[in-house]
Parts: structure tokens; sequence; C-alpha cells
């Protein structure tokens, strides 16, 4: 019998992907579920033909460098691959797969609620009855902006952010979207195709992320393009904290030129940006985009087809590079 392929799991996955895993391969897994610094993850990776890695594991250029040479493949349990030097992976000849499609639903949902929580002062609200410091009550308190009937923009019209724009059609807002190239009439559902980010962000009362973390998109909402917005818009980012200059967003917020952001990521991350944390007009939350049970279970296996086909000697559906 030859050996099974040795799989270092980093992260505590869902209950069903492990049992899988391990019915397949000699898993390695991080019981403690800690974020290995680079030493350990070089260290747990040198006895291992495939790591399945989360977006919080970073394969930079040097921790690449220092794999060993029988580890063949990153299968991500993420869309995301921001984390992984693809460059430095394809130098090696090592293959780097995603989990796209599987996650598209829950995000959009967290793009929802980060938009809702925006308009209607969710977590000002959530604080105000838990604090015991609602003890009023007029007409002219906690009014937020209704979202029915605007319009929604959307960076980056991949398979989230198609979704999401799905889900504020529901609310009767108008879409709107600019991205590298046009979709087909089909997949646009009428949205409106902006050819230019400019374009796009004069139109936009509530503008949504969902593109990748290119060196093009890192910092493309910075104080220019805040400018740019409709006054009291509100910024969603579901995608990246790399997206936005956060000291910018800071002084949009604090000036009432956007109205409020709902933040689901961060450029720190865990953790966030304390200035942000203190502004009453931001709905955020911890990067749990993807966090159901469906989607997890969804995610895990997605990255297990991905190391099943390249150990069963076919190109993984997800092959990034
Ligand atoms: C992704 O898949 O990229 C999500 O951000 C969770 O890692």
């Amino acid at each position: 019998m030859t050996a099974k392929p040795v799989v270092l799991i980093p992260r505590k996955l869902a209950p069903a992907v492990l049992e899988r895993a391990n019915a397949t391969y000699d898993v390695i897994v991080n019981e403690d579920d800690h974020v290995f610094s680079r030493e350990e993850l070089i260290a747990a990776c040198q006895n291992v033909d495939a790591v399945l890695p989360c977006h919080s594991e970073h394969f930079s250029a040097d921790v690449i460098q220092a794999l060993p040479a029988r580890l063949k493949i990153i299968a991500n349990h993420s869309v995301g691959v921001d984390h992984v030097d693809l460059t430095a992976a394809k130098a090696r000849g090592i293959v780097v797969t995603n989990t796209p499609d599987v996650l598209s639903d829950a995000t959009a949902e967290i793009a929802i609620l980060c938009m809702l929580g925006a308009a209607r002062r969710g977590s000002e609200g959530d604080r105000m009855v838990r604090d015991g410091r609602w003890n009023f009550w007029s007409p002219a308190f906690m009014v937020g902006r209704q979202v029915t009937g605007r319009r929604f923009g959307v960076v980056g019209m991949g398979r989230v952010g198609q979704v999401t724009a799905e889900r504020a059609r529901g609310f009767g807002m108008e879409i709107h979207y600019h991205n590298r190239t046009r979709l087909t009439a089909e997949q646009e559902k009428g949205a409106i195709f902006h050819e230019s980010l400019e374009s796009l962000l004069a139109v936009s009362d509530v503008l949504s992320l969902h593109c990748p973390t290119t060196p093009d998109t890192i910092g493309i909402i910075n104080e220019r393009t805040l400018a740019m917005l409709p006054e009291r818009a509100i910024l969603v980012n579901t995608a990246r904290g790399a997206l936005v200059d956060e000291a910018a967003l800071v002084q949009a917020l604090k000036s009432g030129q956007l109205f409020a952001a709902g933040l689901d990521v961060f450029r720190t991350e865990p953790g966030g940006n304390p200035e942000l944390s203190v502004l009453d007009n931001v709905f955020m939350l911890p990067h749990i985009g993807s966090a159901t049970f469906e989607t997890r279970d969804a995610m895990g296996f997605r990255a297990l087809d991905n190391l099943d086909a390249f150990f069963g000697g076919s190109t993984p559906l997800d092959r990034l590079v």
C-alpha cells in the first residue's frame, strides 16, 4: 500500500471537513487553533506534501522559499489569496488553489447586513439598549438613511459582487458597477456599467467593495475617491481592509462627508482600527463574511476537492498557479 499524502491543516476546520480529510490523507491539525508565527508555519510545513491554510497563514515569498521540495500544493480555504505570494509559488512550482463560489451567498448576506447596519445605525442602537442608555424616544431619535430606491455601486462584479447586487436589487436599489470587463447582458440583469471607478463613485449612494487586493486596488478608497461619492454616502467593505485608506475614512466619517460605513474587514486583523471603533457611524464585524456552518463545510470540501484532484493526477478546478 502506498503511503497517504501528508496534509497540514493549520487551523481548526469544520468537523465534517476534518473527517473527510482524515479519511483520505495523513492529516496534521493545529489542534489549539492559534495562528502560527512565521517560524512555526515554516517548521510545521517541513514534513508535509500539502497545506490547507486559511487567510490567516501568510505565505510570503520568504516563507515559500523556506518550504521543502516535497510540498507541492497550497490548497487555500478562502477565496481571497492575498496572503500567498503567487509569483513566488509559481517560481517554486507549487500549485495554489482557492475556494470561489461557495462563499458568495454568505458574504453577500454580510454585505447587506453591513449596509443596513450602517444606514440604520445598528451598532449605535444596539449599544444604547444594552448599556441601559435608552431612556428617550422622539420622531427625531436615531434617524438613519433609507436604502430603498437608492443607488448601489459595486466595485468588482465577480461572483460575490453579483450575488450582493442581486440582494440589493431586492431592496429596490438601482445597481451600478465598475469591473475590469463588462458583464454580459444576462449577467448584468439591468445593472449599469461604469468604465471608470470615478464615474461609479459619482452615483453611488452606497458603495460596496468586492474586488481582490492587488497592487492596483490597494488603497483605492482614499481621500480623493471618498470625496467623489455623493454627500452622505455609505461605504461597505466585506472584501479586504487593504482596499481602504483608513485614516482618510476616519476623516470622512468624522466630517459627515460619509453618512456611515459598514465594515467586515480591516487593515489590521484581528483587532481592527481603534480610530474607527470609537465612531458611532461605523457598523463593524470581525471578518465573518463566510462564517456560516453551511459555508465553512462547503469551503473545506472545495479545498479538499482541489487536493483530491491534484493527488489524483488531474488539474484542480480552482488552480490559480
Ligand atoms: C475569503 O475566503 O477570502 C474570506 O475572506 C475568508 O477567508
